[in-house]
């Protein structure tokens, strides 16, 4: 499997594996699947309310703990240096683990929600920082943060955050956050990689799948990973979540991947940084 190279020097696979939404039964029996076929890296939150299912996945799959890279995420409502501490430490225990890979701030804090929104993003950062100099979170980084977000962070930042996870799939793949991203060498993570199954039904990517004799989710992966973005779709059927990881049969071309990029809107979630907790459309 392809790893990147995040920008503190930590390396991970270029596809994970997404469990939003699964229930309890649901995300053990999932997650062992899904490591016992090939499947290192594994994305929850404290939000999903299955981070204890996700630790109970890894221990039945019998996977060394060290091969495997986990995320979770701190939710948007307890962005302040002791809920990060604290919330950090509830999911450390929910997943039964030592030390967590990934860490992320999942929704930026809004001036909707927050009196302080900058202060309460840098607040939440600098514990994120100190749980990482203590060792017990191996990178850092964000989710669904626009570049105004990352201008505020910086200003007081101490470490860059690794990564930034944001809704990118054919149809809503936010070019322009995703271009400042590279700048800034922030490695993006692309979650809803099939718009929530929105974008199977479309024509154009049907016609790129019948060139390639392959499915429209596995066009729709590759055309992520093309981009040098991390992929980490969920899905809880055992033949979609082998189909997943199995996508380095064939090569899109420029053309195709131009073509894709160019998909009008479609399957957009609605979820806005700066709107929550309301949607657009
Ligand atoms: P299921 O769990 O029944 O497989 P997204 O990641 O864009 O939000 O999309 C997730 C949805 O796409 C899930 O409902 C999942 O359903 C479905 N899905 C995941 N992988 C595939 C696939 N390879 N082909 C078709 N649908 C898929």
């Amino acid at each position: 499997m392809k790893e990147i190279v995040l920008n503190d020097g930590n390396k991970i696979p270029i596809i994970g594996f997404g469990t939003y939404k699964a229930t309890e039964q649901e995300g053990i029996e999932a997650v062992k699947f899904a490591l016992k076929n090939g499947y290192r890296l594994l994305d929850t939150a404290a939000k999903y309310n299955n981070e204890e299912a996700v630790g109970k996945g890894i221990k039945l799959s019998g996977v060394p703990r060290e091969e495997i890279k986990v995320t979770t995420k701190l939710w948007r409502e307890n962005l302040s240096y002791e809920e990060a501490k604290s919330e950090f430490e509830t999911s450390l225990q929910k997943l039964q683990l030592e030390y967590i890979d990934l860490y992320l701030i999942h929704w930026p804090a809004n001036a909707k929600n927050y009196d302080h929104w900058q202060h309460a993003n840098a607040e939440a950062w600098r514990a994120m920082e100190d749980l990482q100099t203590e060792g017990k979170i191996k990178s850092i980084g964000v989710s669904n943060f626009w570049p105004g977000h990352l201008e505020a962070l910086f200003k007081t930042a101490r470490v860059l955050p690794a990564i930034n996870q944001i809704e990118f799939h054919p149809g809503y793949w936010q070019p322009a956050v995703t271009a400042y991203c590279k700048t800034k060498n922030i490695t993006v993570q692309s979650w809803s990689p099939l718009g929530r199954g929105a974008v199977l039904e479309n024509e154009t990517l049907k016609k790129i799948a019948q060139n390639h004799k392959t499915t429209v989710a596995k066009v729709c992966l590759r055309w992520v990973t093309q981009h040098e973005v991390i992929v980490i779709p969920k899905s809880t059927t055992k033949e979609r979540i082998k189909e997943n990881i199995d996508i380095f049969d064939f090569k899109l071309t420029q053309e195709e991947i131009q073509q894709i990029n160019d998909i009008p809107k479609l399957g957009y979630s609605g979820e806005h940084p700066n709107v929550w907790p309301d949607r657009e459309e």
